[in-house]
């Protein structure tokens, strides 16, 4: 999304602007991620739906952008068996996006157009995001990763670590807090390499919570082995820091952490969770799994059971393994078939899920600071919001306005969804 949202602010030049409908579009860009298969596989799906789009019109311009685009290059061009290579026109990765304005302007003379080059500095820094949302923003503080993880495709496609100017960022939120943006959050893959000049994320962190302190600030995402004492006292001492951390573990075995690459033991994830829990009880933790990576015996798969039982996290993003081209564990024999992964998985998704209705559950009766977010999708009786520790609210609208926030009061609760009712509105006036 941000980074969709930057390509529209180097479109936004005057020549172009955003359509929903997509029979209007002259040009059609899909921006997209290549982390699993699956997520590949939709993207050649979305690929066949613009087919249709320019049998009507050939002079639509249809182009690939981001992770994808930066894997598959030429391929993609070429793709003839599933047609794509005739449809694209553009194919740009995530550091190439700069040169769409002049690539758009060529696609309409017939030159097809391939921009694939990885940068050290790109960071686009001076450009401005167009963000249709006017509550919540995404700001990324930093491109690409270093960590190299085995099975991860990431640094193949966002190139080498770069943070963006400390100073920026800040005139940023300044910029967001003026036109009444309500919620912040930083971006990275890894956000605690940060490094700019003599500052580190900790007091990035810190100086963009004093910006504005109506606004909420949340980051994304943490490496468990670069996560330092000095953030979780940064998080912890600042109220509009929200207390809500998510904390990839990947796996609850050591040896296969080992074989990840992830550069942590179990137990240092489990004093880092304990570390996090005392210096701030309220915490809502999150975390990503991944099921099934090459060698995981049944007695792995019982260890990442065990510290999901352990942690009780109040969410997780939980994956099969998907072997990625050219990455470490590619080399590796894919030797947990399929039924088995998919036995692995429906057993953690069903424990974390049971988690997840459990720490729900324990909320209900408590009054929680909720930003309105807009009009639940269910009902136009009702708005949804989010706590702070980013779970959906949904409650009666009552007379309360979206971008602002209200005390609620949860009533009951399910594995995914809070609901309450107002019990003090942002004035302070209980209803
Ligand atoms: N297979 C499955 N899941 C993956 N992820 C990254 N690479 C893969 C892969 N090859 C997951 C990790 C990461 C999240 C963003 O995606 O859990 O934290
Ligand atoms: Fe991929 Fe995250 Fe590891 Fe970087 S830290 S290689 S983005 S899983």
């Amino acid at each position: 999304m941000a980074d969709s949202e930057v390509v529209l602010g180097l479109l936004n030049d005057g020549n172009y602007t955003l359509t929903e409908e997509m029979d209007n579009a002259d040009i059609v860009l899909v921006n997209t991620c290549s982390v699993r298969e699956n997520a590949e596989q939709r993207i050649y799906g979305r690929l066949g739906e613009f087919k249709a789009v320019k049998s009507k019109n050939p002079e639509v311009v249809v182009g690939v952008l981001g992770c994808m685009a930066e894997r598959l290059r030429e391929k993609l061009n070429t793709d003839e068996a599933r047609g794509v290579g005739q449809i694209v026109d553009l194919i740009v990765g995530p550091d190439e996006y700069r040169k769409l304005p002049s690539l758009i302007n060529n696609a309409w003379h017939g030159e097809k157009g391939v921009a694939v080059k990885l940068s050290r500095v790109e960071t686009y820094d001076d450009i401005v995001p167009l963000r249709t949302s006017g509550i919540s923003a995404w700001i990324s503080i930093m491109r690409g990763c270093d960590k190299f993880c085995s099975f991860c495709v990431v640094p193949f496609t966002r190139g080498r670590e770069r943070s963006r100017d400390y100073f920026n960022i800040i005139k940023e939120v300044e910029e967001l807090g003026k036109r009444g943006f309500k919620e912040i959050t930083l971006l990275g893959q890894n956000v605690n390499s940060y490094r700019y000049d003599k500052y580190d994320f900790a007091d990035l962190m810190k100086t963009v919570s004093e910006v504005d302190e109506s606004m909420r600030i949340r980051f994304t995402t943490s490496h468990p082995h670069d996560m330092s004492d000095k953030l979780i006292e940064t998080i912890a001492s600042k109220n509009n820091i929200c207390k809500y951390i998510h904390l990839p573990i990947q796996s609850g075995s050591d040896r296969i952490l080992d074989l990840m690459k992830r550069e942590y033991t179990s137990s240092h994830y489990r004093n880092l969770i304990n570390k996090i829990k005392a210096s701030i009880p309220e915490v809502s933790l999150s975390t990503d799994i991944i099921s099934g990576f090459p060698t995981e015996t049944e007695e792995d798969h019982r260890m990442t059971l065990e510290i999901l039982e352990e942690t009780r996290f109040d969410g997780a993003f939980m994956f099969k393994y998907s072997p990625r081209e050219n990455t470490p564990a590619w080399k590796m024999d894919d030797d947990v078939n399929d039924e088995i992964k998919s036995i692995r998985i429906n057993e953690i998704v069903m424990l974390q899920n049971k988690i997840s209705a459990e720490r729900n559950q324990e909320m209900v009766g408590t009054v929680h600071k909720v930003l309105i977010e807009g009009e639940s999708k269910k009902s136009s009786d009702d708005f949804h919001g989010r706590t702070e520790g980013n779970k959906i609210v949904i409650f009666p609208k009552e007379n309360s306005i979206p971008g602002t926030y209200v005390d609620i009061k949860i009533t009951r609760t399910n594995s995914a969804t809070l609901f309450g009712h107002i019990y003090k509105n942002h004035k302070g006036v209980k209803s």
